[in-house]
């Protein structure tokens, strides 16, 4: 199964084409192409990212993207006649009002090129920042319509959950079919949740953020600090250094909810309680910013440390993930591997490749892959929306 994927819910404008074959207890999984454009330098400025900005970017660049994955994949073939029907040109038009050029440059690509051979095309529709899941969702849409394939809508965060479970094994990878329950910590900069997974495509929120995202917390605190954006993996660097040095942090800050009788958390705390600190700092130096990083990623780890250790109590899970941005945190990974190794030696873990942990397209069409039986029957019938607050 050929598999086409389109992300654009944040500052990150992704496209993949996977080849998904199943086996007996897993799929092998071949990259056939794989492009992606950060805009991050260009929020950089802001200290954040803007969504009408980011909208912009995807309508940009998301054709020569297209092109691009497609060379890669070996399915750019010219037509001899460069021609496109006239209501498909019409119904493309239809579709990216909203998007400002980017039918032309579609429609450009589309009467170029013959119909590449793909069986579905999944698409980002949520969560995220809807100006920017509006270009992806539309674009898709449009050459679902253009190449008459099945269009499957997906969420951004189930994509997080599956990249965890895609080991590498030589040149190709494998889609593993884990031991279910499946407990999933999905960290990044809108969520911090913790999920249980009795099965493939059905999710239980068992534990969430009663304010920040964890990530958010981390670009926050890196502000105040004077990082530049996004901060989480500063701060992780100057711990890390502050470890590598054997410094003992003079600051003490507080570990939310640590010994709360659920499975949420609250980061809001901790970020004034580093505001408040540094106010009672004449001179920020290095070694400042290397303690605060410090004790911040310590407080964090020691946190999620304590309230994955209750919900694999709790849940009865046979596998562990972490997913989403922050899951490439050196310091978080090292705790969470340490208490399962020691307390739960039966528990499978599994942690993605970091270039995998941060938005991309791979992901979401591992989420298409497992999605694709249940969604195929009505896809054309309803149109997809972008929306924001997309839950799992
Ligand atoms: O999943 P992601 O790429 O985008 C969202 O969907 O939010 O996550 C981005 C977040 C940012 O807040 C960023 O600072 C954080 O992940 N992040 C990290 C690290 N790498 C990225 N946080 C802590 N340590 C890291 N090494
Ligand atoms: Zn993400």
């Amino acid at each position: 199964m050929r598999i086409l994927a389109i992300e654009t819910s944040c500052d990150e404008t992704a496209i993949a084409i996977l080849e998904i074959a199943k086996e007996d207890n897993f799929s092998k999984v071949t990259v056939l192409g794989n492009a992606l454009l950060s805009q991050i330098d260009l929020h950089k400025e802001y200290g954040g990212v803007f969504p009408m900005l980011a909208k912009r970017e995807h309508t940009r660049t998301i054709t020569p993207l297209l092109e691009k994955v497609l060379e890669e994949a070996g399915l750019w073939q010219e037509k001899e006649i460069k021609s496109i029907a006239p209501e498909i040109a019409q119904e493309v038009e239809n579709l990216l009002t909203k998007e400002e050029g980017l039918s032309a440059s579609l429609l450009t690509l589309l009467s170029t090129i013959k119909t590449p051979a793909l069986d579905a095309i999944a698409v980002t529709h949520g969560p995220g920042l809807e100006p920017a899941l509006w270009v992806g969702v539309n674009f898709a849409t449009a050459l679902s319509v253009a190449w008459e394939v099945p269009l499957i809508p997906i969420n951004h965060m189930e994509g997080h959950i599956l990249s965890s479970l895609l080991l590498k094994e030589d040149t190709a990878y494998m889609l593993k079919t884990p031991h279910f329950p499946l407990l999933a910590l999905l960290i990044s900069g809108g969520h911090t949740e913790l999920v249980l997974m009795e099965g493939w495509g059905t999710y239980k929120v068992i534990g969430g953020t009663k304010d920040d995202a964890v990530g958010e917390a981390y670009d926050k605190v890196a502000r105040m600090l004077g990082l530049p954006y996004p901060g989480g993996p500063e701060i992780s660097k100057l711990a890390e250094e502050a470890r590598a040095h054997h410094m003992q942090s003079e600051f003490s800050l507080p570990r939310p909810m640590l010994h709360s009788d659920d499975l949420n958390f609250s980061f809001a705390g901790l970020k004034t309680a580093v505001l408040y600190a540094l106010k009672k700092i004449p001179t920020i130096t290095t070694s400042t910013k290397e303690a605060f990083s410090l004790e911040f990623e310590n407080a964090v780890g020691e946190v999620f440390t304590k309230k994955v250790e209750k919900a694999l109590e709790e849940t009865g899970a046979h596998t562990f993930i972490v997913g989403g941005g922050v899951s490439a945190n050196t310091h978080i990974k090292r705790m969470l591997t340490h208490m399962i190794e020691k307390k739960f030696p039966n528990i499978t873990l599994f942690i993605p490749e970091t270039k995998l942990t941060t938005d991309n397209a791979i992901m979401i069409a591992l989420a298409g892959y497992t999605r694709i039986h249940t969604i195929e029957k009505n896809a054309t019938h309803t149109p997809i929306k972008a929306i924001g607050n997309l839950k799992l």
